[in-house]
This record gives C-alpha cells, structure tokens and sequence, in this order.
C-alpha cells in the first residue's frame, strides 16, 4: 500500500510547475473533465461547420426544385409532365443497351429508381390527397395503387443480373406501365382536376410539392 508521501509524490510528477496538468494520453479531441472550456471554442467551430453545410445543402436543394418549378412555369401539373418526359427519356436509354452495358443499365436503373421515388413522392404526399379531398378519390386511389407495381418493377430491374437474357423484355413492360400511367394523368385526372381549382388552390398546390420535391433531392 502506498503511504501518503509517495501518493502526493505521484501527483506531483503529473503536473507542470505553472499547476497545469501533464497528461499526454489527453488528445485535442478529449472532451473528459477539465477540457470543457479549451473545447467550446471547437465545438463551436464544429456547430459552425454543421450549420453551413446543413445551410449549403438546403440552398442546393431550394436551387434545384426552384429552376425545375420555374422551368414548368411554377404549376405543378407542368412540373409533373416535366418529370414524366425526363423519366421516359431514361428508360429510352435503357432499352437502347444491350448485354454487354451492365454498368450503364445499372446506373440507368438507379437513375430511374431515384427520378420515380422523388415523382411519387410529391404525387403520393400532395396531388393524390388534394385529388380526395376534391372527391377524385377512385382516381387517387387507381394512381397510388399503379405506384405500387411501379416500386415493384423497380425492385425487380435493381436485383435482376443487368446482363439477363430478360431484362429488356422486363424494361420494356415496366416503361409500357409507366406511360399509360402516365397518360391517365396527363390527359384525364390533372386536367379535370386543374380545371376545378382557384388560382388561390392551384398555387398552394405548387407550393407544397415544391416543398416535398426538395425533401427528395
Ligand atoms: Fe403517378
Ligand atoms: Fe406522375
């Protein structure tokens, strides 16, 4: 057992003369007990940090959505076309692959993949409930139930080998869904549904999908 003098002896050795402690297993990232205020100012920095790029990524996000609503003219009908026409256009791509593209079909699918989730997204969260509430509720309901064979294919299209002999067979009846979807919307359910609302109704429409359209960018 120790004895007093040389327990005091032990603390001595471990500070400095000037009563700092002199321990060099404490790293600058050590927030323990007594290290508190030399952190605050790099938890601050780091908070900083944090803030503008949680900033940065907004503004990002915000720029992206603004100049595809702008693009559209700000109604969110158009918007929806806009993606409609970008989506096909990728699947075009696809189909124009062949075997030996199995890195371009893969990132083509994940393209897709994340162009349809941000789609159905806005649509799912916004369009099909002010559809109800409108009592357009047979048509929401036929929308989101396609949305569901929409995520299945792509479930299918991302675990399927890229190289498969039926891949493109599989492409091309999921493109055939999505265009008569597609269709239903653009030339019945929307514009009916446009025309019922104020110009009041039809920007806070905009508005929120905007809103949701940025939460998947
Ligand atoms: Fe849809
Ligand atoms: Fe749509």
């Amino acid at each position: 057992m120790a004895t007093r003098s040389e327990t005091r002896d032990r603390k001595t050795s471990s500070q400095t003369r000037s009563g700092r402690t002199n321990d060099s297993s404490r790293s600058a990232f050590s927030f323990g007990e007594g290290s508190a205020a030399g952190a605050a100012p790099l938890l601050g920095a780091l908070a900083a940090g944090a803030a503008i790029g949680l900033g940065a990524n907004w503004a990002r996000k915000f720029l992206m959505q603004k100049s595809e609503s702008m693009a559209a003219g700000n109604e969110w009908d158009e918007i929806l076309k806009l993606e409609h026409k970008a989506t096909l256009a990728k699947f075009d791509l696809l189909l124009a692959t062949d075997d030996s593209d199995t890195g371009k079909r893969a990132a083509l699918v994940k393209t897709i993949h994340y162009a349809l989730n941000k789609h159905a997204h806005q649509e799912e969260q916004v369009v099909y409930p002010a559809l109800r509430q409108a009592n357009e509720t047979v048509d929401a309901d036929h929308l989101e139930h396609e949305h569901g064979y929409v995520k299945t294919f792509l479930y299918e299209l991302e675990n399927m080998e890229k190289d498969a002999p039926q891949f493109l067979d599989r492409v091309r009846e999921f493109r055939n869904l999505v265009a008569e979807h597609v269709r239903m919307e653009e030339e019945q359910v929307f514009p009916h549904f446009r025309g019922e609302l104020s110009e009041e109704q039809n920007t806070k429409i905009t508005m929120l999908m905007n809103k949701e359209g940025m939460k998947m960018l």
